[in-house]
């Protein structure tokens, strides 16, 4: 069965088509980052408005590029949340309406399901049980995954998440939106041995993260050395391998809890390359590996929606005629599958 997935949860239109069986078949994505930019953030009404004008064109783009006809079509997934409502809105009505033209299935989708389920595109999939690490813009969170649908919540973060501390830095340093690879690049220039930031609750027991005194700390350090000619970059190393060192220590925690020795990571912070080597180095320290989807299905992406909807059809399951959107939505509420 061929299923079409349809991502439009914050500020990217995404695009996929997957075969079961056969793999994915084509995708496509529209960024909004650029019309974001200059307003320093994503401005959810803009957001919605662009998704209503890409996301049909989009679709006759990828069927026509992949050589699919409509009436191959089996299935349609498409995020339901969490997420800006408004431009759940959008995806959601087109998923559903298209659906009940075609005469197919359609199956709501949760994000950060779509996210988790990334790194079992790649040839190397990962086998169950598995420690997941989940690092977007709007989330942190280690699950423990023994299945599809089978997640067990075991930290999250308090505050900021670490996408969100990674933006929020980045824009101290006058670098845009969406700042995680602004920032990242600018670290490959820093001085790792000027300043040490702080690996925030790593002292105490528990799985939870903090990360909004990272940024706290980014500005003190930035105030009182404004002079030097290389601070920007010595502050980005600074803080690039404070998150990249807690989110290690967590991880390495959470496997020995556990008793699991493979680690999976994914959304958008986790096609960084120094929280890649970082975390593929603990579990590999544990006797294990850490699984990560390629670069471009880390960030937001019509493919892993694709896929985490395909499996869902699969196994049966399918939403009703209503548009469904939840823009808040635990993981721990899923179904198994
Ligand atoms: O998963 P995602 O595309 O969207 C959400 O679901 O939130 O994640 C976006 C986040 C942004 O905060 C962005 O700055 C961050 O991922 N990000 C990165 C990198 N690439 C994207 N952070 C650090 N290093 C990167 N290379
Ligand atoms: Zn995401």
């Amino acid at each position: 069965m061929i299923t079409l997935g349809i991502e439009s949860s914050c500020d990217e239109t995404g695009i996929a088509l997957y075969e079961t069986g056969v793999g994915l078949r084509g995708h496509v994505l529209y960024s909004q980052a650029e019309m974001h930019a200059q307003y320093g953030g994503v401005v959810p009404e803009l957001a919605s408005r662009d998704h209503i004008q890409r996301v049909i064109p989009l679709i006759d783009q990828l069927l026509q590029e992949s050589g699919i006809n409509r009436e191959q079509v089996g299935g349609i997934a498409y995020t339901a949340g969490p997420g800006l409502m408004g431009a759940l809105m959008v995806g959601a009505c087109v998923g559903r309406s298209l659906a009940y033209a075609w005469g197919v299935p359609a199956v709501a989708v949760h994000h950060m399901e779509g996210h988790l389920l990334a790194p079992l595109l790649e040839p190397e999939v990962p086998e169950f049980p598995f420690v997941a690490l989940l690092v977007s813009g709007g989330h942190t969170l280690l699950v423990q995954v023994d299945g599809v649908g089978q997640y067990q919540p075991l930290g999250e973060s308090i505050d900021d998440a670490a996408g969100e501390a990674f933006d929020k830095t980045a824009k101290l340093l006058g670098l845009g939106y969406p700042g995680g690879p602004a920032l990242s690049k600018l670290a490959e220039q820093g001085d790792p041995d000027r300043f040490t930031f702080p690996r925030p609750m790593v002292d105490r027991p528990g799985l939870d993260f903090s990360f909004s005194g990272l940024k706290t700390f980014a500005r003190n350090t930035l105030e009182k050395h404004f002079e030097e000619e290389t601070i920007a970059a010595d502050v980005s190393r600074a803080f690039e391998d404070a998150v990249a060192d807690t989110l290690a220590i967590k991880c390495r925690r959470a496997l020995r809890q556990c008793e699991l020795k493979r680690l999976v990571v994914a959304g958008g912070v986790s096609a960084n390359r120094r929280i890649r080597s970082r975390l593929s180095e603990i579990a590999e320290g544990e006797g294990g590996m850490a699984y990560f989807p390629r670069p471009e299905f880390c960030t937001d992406n019509g493919a892993m929606i694709a896929f985490a909807g395909a499996l869902r059809l699969e196994a049966g399951e399918q939403s009703g005629l209503g548009v469904e959107t939840r823009p808040r939505w635990p993981l721990s509420e899923l179904a198994a599958v």
